[in-house]
């Protein structure tokens, strides 16, 4: 089953204006790889903006709430997303979990309601490094996509180990491999889910990473800042499919 790729950019609480010129060198790589997916997520303050100049590059928000409008001071709905012309929605990073103490229950109520207005959700997972060491990674991955995913279908889902987001480490082939292997069989529909992998995903390591049969993507944070080092992750995808959708 051949799905397409996706490279997507995960710029959390960076960028100013000034640096929607990184939209524009991204736009000219996205128009000579039409065989993948290349998304970006800038702070909300720049997805109206970034939209506009995006072309075949495709916009997201880094979350939304569990409701489309309403009494909550600070909160952007998934409704407002889409209308400022973002098509995807980043939900359940591990820093939301861990910062802003999202369970996983709460994760499933936003994708239901980013789908609903019409977003791709890009659902995360990931265990921590204690798991990981404790040998139970799979145990807690299981039991967050239990939790976290929508009985609706049209979701992303992205495998982030906690312990290699903006560390440098990255988990091994085999371990990512087996990773997305176990996630394809606990998920409905399995052989037709795009899963991305994330956690330090640099143009040095993108190739092998990228390569692996059951990886079809990268969510990229530190990397996707420069131009440079996007762009080399993006060339690092291998092309499954000759021509654009
Ligand atoms: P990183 O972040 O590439 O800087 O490790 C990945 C992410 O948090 O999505």
């Amino acid at each position: 089953m051949a799905r397409r790729m996706l490279i997507a950019g995960n710029w959390k609480m960076n960028g100013l204006r000034q640096s929607l010129v990184l939209i524009e060198e991204i736009r000219g790589v996205a128009n000579s790889r039409s065989d993948l997916d290349i998304l970006i997520a800038p702070p909300a303050t720049l997805i109206e903006s970034a939209a506009k100049i995006a072309g075949p590059v495709k916009i997201a928000g880094q979350d939304c709430h569990t409701e489309q409008s309403g009494a909550h001071t600070g909160d952007i709905s998934a409704e407002m997303l889409r209308d400022a012309g973002a098509s995807h929605v980043i939900l359940g990073h591990s820093e939301r979990r861990a910062d802003h103490n999202e369970p996983s229950a709460m994760v499933r109520a936003k994708a239901l309601a980013a789908l609903s207005a019409g977003l791709i959700p890009v659902i995360c997972v990931g265990e921590s490094e204690a798991e990981r060491r404790a040998g139970t990674a799979e145990e807690v991955v299981g039991q967050q996509l239990e939790d976290s995913l929508p009985d609706r279908r049209g979701y992303i889902i992205a495998y982030e180990p906690v312990w290699a987001i903006g560390t440098g480490l990255t988990a091994s082939l085999d371990d990512i491999a087996a990773m997305h292997g176990f996630i394809r069989s606990k998920v409905p529909g399995g052989s037709k889910v795009q899963i991305l992998y994330g956690g330090s995903v640099k143009p040095e390591n993108a190739s092998g990473i990228l390569s692996i049969s059951e990886v079809d993507g990268a969510l990229v944070g530190g990397a996707s800042l420069e131009a440079d080092s996007f762009s080399a992750i993006i060339e690092a995808a291998p092309i499954r499919f000759a021509s654009s959708k």
